[in-house]
């Protein structure tokens, strides 16, 4: 019977850094505005004209992870990222980290399910090892968030930095659950009936760029209803978290850390509340990150690596919501 264990993790951090003091120069924000409703402070943001992209922030993170690990790239036969702000539609983010590595005859996969993107590759990477068919997996969860954002809407704009994490998963033979290192659990869903509430209209294949209603109804950036995001995203995530730790036999108070997506602080409190985590349990980074989206989950554990923060044999609870909707949660012997 294999199992899937994390072995480590990496980070993949654009160069610039926006500040909200910078938003104010041309956005009609303000600090205080952004940090007392969010707790944002700063963002990180690809640059192009430095020759940035999602791709050499992803291969970055993944470096990081093999070196990390202890892993040669040529051992890796799966890269799995989850995205929702490819480099471009064809061929996908996944082929282009897997070229840069010199991985060119293994399987390399998008999934695109928002900010839930890295949960559902883990989830989906964790059912693949388990049949045994790959032995040492790259997941990776990224963004160039900012290049689907109108910087002219203040709503949304302000929440996005671009970032990604990643870490490389690999398969165990006979791990014990109580003790050894490996995924426990975990649970994803889509909601499509709110889906108005966060979305991307176009850019697609039903609203291509040379679509008559683009750049006039149609746009290819966020939109969002924030409070109905709000109530929906913190109650997904509370109830993900919920049925996860029932799952697997295991309550709040045996959780070393509570590894929430970072959409918002306010989101944040709130679910660790419902869940009755203390927040010196919950690790927060939005305060330097904003929301990056398919790469919160990945550059906090990658932070938290960094920090000493975890042991091997901690129990570790990541729990993630976005667009689509899309949510879940999932139990990781660390
Ligand atoms: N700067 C200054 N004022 C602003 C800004 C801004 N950036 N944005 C909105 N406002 C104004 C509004 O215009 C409104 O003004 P009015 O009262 O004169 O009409 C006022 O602030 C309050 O607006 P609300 O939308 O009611 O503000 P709210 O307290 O709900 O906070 C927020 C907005 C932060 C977006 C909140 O709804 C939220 O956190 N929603 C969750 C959504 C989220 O975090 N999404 C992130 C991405 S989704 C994901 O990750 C899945």
């Amino acid at each position: 019977m294999y199992s899937a264990r994390v072995l480590g993790t990496g980070l993949g951090s654009p160069a610039k850094v926006l500040t909200n003091a910078d938003l104010e120069k041309f956005v009609d924000t303000s600090d205080e505005w952004i940090r007392t409703r969010t707790g944002i402070h700063e963002r990180r943001l690809i640059d192009r004209d430095a020759g940035e992209t999602l791709t050499s922030i992803s291969v970055m993170a993944a470096q990081d992870a093999l070196k990390n690990s202890g892993v040669k790239a040529s051992e890796i036969d799966l890269v799995v990222m989850g995205t929702t702000s490819p480099d471009t539609l064809m061929p996908g983010t996944a082929t282009r980290v897997a070229g840069a590595l010199g991985l060119n005859k293994i399987p390399a996969l998008d999934i695109n399910a928002a900010c839930s993107g890295f949960m559902f590759s883990m989830h989906t990477v964790d059912a693949l090892v388990r049949t045994g068919a790959y032995k040492k997996v790259l997941v990776i969860g990224g963004e160039h968030i900012s290049s689907i954002l109108n910087w002219k809407d203040r709503t949304t704009c302000v929440l996005f930095g671009d970032g990604a994490g990643a870490v490389v998963v690999e398969a165990v033979k006979d791990a014990d659950p109580t003790k050894d290192s490996m995924i426990l659990g975990s649970k994803i869903y889509t909601l499509f009936d709110e889906a108005k509430a966060l979305e991307v209209l176009g850019g697609g294949s039903r609203y291509p760029s040379h679509h008559p209603e683009m750049g006039k109804t149609v746009h290819a950036h966020i939109t969002m209803s924030g409070q109905d995001v709000f109530k929906a995203g913190s109650r997904a995530m509370a109830e993900a978290a919920k049925e996860v730790m029932e799952m697997c036999r295991i309550t709040p108070d045996q959780i070393r850390w509570f590894v929430p997506h970072q959409a918002n602080r306010r989101i944040i409190e709130m679910v660790a509340q419902l869940l009755h985590f203390p927040m010196d349990r919950v690790f927060v980074n939005i305060d330097r990150w904003a929301n990056t989206s398919a790469g919160t989950i990945p550059i906090c554990l990658a932070e938290m690596e960094q920090q000493k923060l975890m042991k091997r044999g901690d129990l570790i609870l990541i729990d993630t919501f976005g667009g689509g909707f899309s949510y879940g949660a999932m139990l990781i012997r660390w």
